[in-house]
């Protein structure tokens, strides 16, 4: 299984390096092209060109393979066999706005087990890569989280509720809450590079009220061979759905769900 993990790390890690290209290379587009898919929610040509590169790129390498993207095939993709889950460009109101922090996130799935990832910050050009059993890497640095155990001492990441408004109240009270009692609290705008940011070790925790499947797939491999946790709100295992998410460190990771389950 590693074996064929590391191989489906290296397919994606390659389809994002050329995803990563085209976005550096492709202008943004200007505000009156950019259309919604919902609230707050902007896409443009450029998302869905780098969806179509990374699609073609994947199934040429696994044939027989399908995907879950963000663009072209949001719902209905059922997890059987080999799946690829892509976020084209994440941080999309990053990149629209020359704000240089934005990634491309791709997963491999066997029947709904996440198995590799690969979340590429493409301003940085830094890869960030993990398999089944083999760790979580960026280039040849291998990646563990951090050791923080008191929350004072502790940065977390985070992700504002800006498209699902109905989560803002609850989440304002936690953050209310954390805000006082940790090092700081940082809100980047790609949750994918979040993540990637808690397998680094540069956050200790890190929560978010609602995100898609391509926002958290990757990350999820990474936390979880850099030895952390990631879950759900209520502490299940993450998976490949619709999901709220804590993650960090083993105690943090504990500390945060304190926080998001106190009566206030
Ligand atoms: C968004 C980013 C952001 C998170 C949002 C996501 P997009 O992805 O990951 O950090 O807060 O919930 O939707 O739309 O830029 O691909
Ligand atoms: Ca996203
Ligand atoms: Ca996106």
């Amino acid at each position: 299984m590693s074996h064929d993990a590391l191989r489906l790390a290296r397919i994606a890690e390659r389809a994002a390096a050329r995803a990563g290209a085209f976005l550096l290379t492709a202008r943004a587009p200007e505000a009156a092209q950019w259309t919604t898919k919902g609230h707050h929610d902007f896409v443009t040509e450029v998302d869905r060109t780098a969806e179509r590169l990374i699609a073609d790129d994947l199934v040429s390498a696994e044939p027989g393979s399908r995907i879950l993207g963000e663009e072209f095939s949001p719902v209905g993709v059922d997890l059987a066999g080999l799946v690829w889950v892509v976020d084209p460009l994440d941080g999309t109101a990053n990149y629209l706005h020359g704000y240089p922090w934005w990634s491309v996130s791709i997963a491999a799935s066997i029947d709904g087990n996440l198995v590799a990832g690969t979340v590429f910050n493409v301003p940085a050009h830094q890869h960030h890569t993990a398999w089944l059993g083999g760790g979580a890497w960026s280039g040849g640095v291998r990646l563990s989280v951090s050791a923080v155990r008191d929350a004072s001492r502790a940065l977390l990441g985070t992700g504002f509720p800006f498209k699902a408004l109905d989560h803002l109240p609850r989440y304002l009270e936690i953050l209310h809450a954390v805000i006082p009692l940790t090092s700081g609290v940082r809100r980047a705008g790609s949750a994918a590079l979040d993540l990637a940011g808690v397998a680094q070790g540069h956050f200790d925790a890190f929560w978010e009220m609602q995100l898609a499947p391509w926002d958290i797939a990757a990350g999820i491999v990474l936390i979880r061979e850099a030895g952390g946790i990631v879950t759900d709100l209520n502490g299940a295992p993450a998976e490949i759905r619709q999901t709220g998410l804590v993650a960090g460190n083993l105690w943090m990771h504990e500390w945060m769900m304190e926080q998001l389950h106190e009566k206030r």
